[in-house]
């Protein structure tokens, strides 16, 4: 008989993360930028790849990266820690501060990879709950910090999957919650570029958080798996000695690098796509459905009258996938769409409206 290793036993009754990929016309479900980067990144990529020297180990620093990152954002290249996508940032940030023996807290609903990593991590999960109107609870926060001093302490904001954005002085209330505890702070940005506000501004060295980003959903560039955390130079220090070594290979430090010469093409981007989350949220005003408000690339929102599965049913007849969070916990019933293209939200919008008959 063969003998077959178990899972650790933490792991053991865990599902995995998936979102479907299914084949249809419009793909609106995992918050991809519509469209890729301009045809001249292409070529000026191409060109470059001549001189990687494919015998040899990349730059283990990723020094242009971080560099050309960290200008962006009036940054040196030592506050800046990059992954391969911000999930290889929020692991290692797991790895290196979390871990057996620690915790970390996370606000649900919130984005379910923060839970899924601290438990690949042997980090002990301490759920606290939004308000209902998914903003963060500020006498939660509280209550979780005081009962049981979590060593890294997740805020999302514009929050996945529900759009929510937290008001700028809420960082400084979770900090002054959190001081005294030697918690880590660590504001999950994923889609900070569709916000007006952002926590960037508020790192410092002796301000215990981080803030994290990726080139997944603004720069076009979820192929390329690429993220990158802003954060004091000593906490930066400390990811990349336990990250594993060249874990960032050269053609991906390249393709970030040239892709950051494309800011004009990702600012415009940004615009138009805010600019179509507006227009596509209003149209769903006169729909019977019920949409949060978002500061995302997306939005959530359920039907008066129609089961989430149904209504998600539906719009796959339509060829158009959403995210379908109808059964997870506080989400019953709803759905989160991805701002596309101005024709792939038409199509959106006339799907619902036939499978809603409004
Ligand atoms: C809130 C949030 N953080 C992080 C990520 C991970 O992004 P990536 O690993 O592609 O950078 C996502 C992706 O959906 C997200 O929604």
């Amino acid at each position: 008989m063969t003998s077959r290793p178990q899972v650790r036993a933490d792991l053991a009754l865990r599902a995995g993360y998936h979102s479907p990929q299914i084949d249809v016309d419009v793909r609106l479900n995992t918050n991809e930028a519509p469209t890729s980067l301009p045809e001249a990144f292409d070529a000026a990529l191409a060109e470059a790849i001549a001189d990687i020297a494919w015998n040899r180990y990349p730059d283990r620093a990723a020094t242009e990266l971080r560099a050309k990152i960290g200008d962006r954002y009036g940054r040196s290249a030592d506050e800046l820690f990059v992954a391969n996508g911000s999930n290889e940032v929020l692991q290692t940030i797991l790895l290196t501060f979390g871990g057996a023996g620690r915790t970390a807290a996370v606000f649900e609903p919130t984005y379910a990879m923060h839970g899924q990593i601290g438990k690949a991590t042997a980090t002990t999960v301490i759920e606290g709950a939004r308000a209902d109107d998914f903003s963060l609870d500020l006498d939660e926060v509280e209550r979780i910090v005081d009962q049981h001093q979590p060593h890294v302490v997740f805020m999302c904001t514009p929050n996945n999957p529900t759009g929510v954005v937290d008001p700028p002085d809420t960082v400084d209330r979770v900090l002054e919650i959190m001081s005294g505890t030697n918690g880590l702070l660590v504001v999950d940005e994923a889609y900070g570029q569709f916000a007006e506000t952002s926590a960037v501004d508020k790192v410092g060295a002796d301000v215990p958080m981080v803030v994290s980003r990726t080139f997944s959903k603004t720069w076009s560039m979820a192929a390329a798996r690429l993220g990158y955390l802003i954060g004091p130079e000593w906490i930066v220090d400390e990811l990349y000695k336990v990250v594993l070594p060249y874990h960032l290979d050269a053609f991906k430090q390249l393709a970030g690098s040239i892709a950051l010469d494309f800011h004009d093409a990702m600012d415009a981007q940004v615009e138009k796509i805010v600019s179509e989350r507006q227009r596509v949220m209003a149209q769903m005003s006169d729909l019977p459905v019920e949409v949060w408000p978002s500061g995302a690339n997306f939005f959530l929102f359920k039907a008066h009258d129609m089961a989430g599965d149904d209504l998600w049913q539906g719009l796959i007849e339509h060829s158009v996938l959403v995210r379908n969070t109808a059964n997870w916990p506080r989400l019953e019933n709803c759905l989160r769409v991805t701002i596309g293209t101005p024709e792939e939200n038409d199509a959106f919008l006339v799907a619902v409206r036939n499978v809603l008959q409004a």
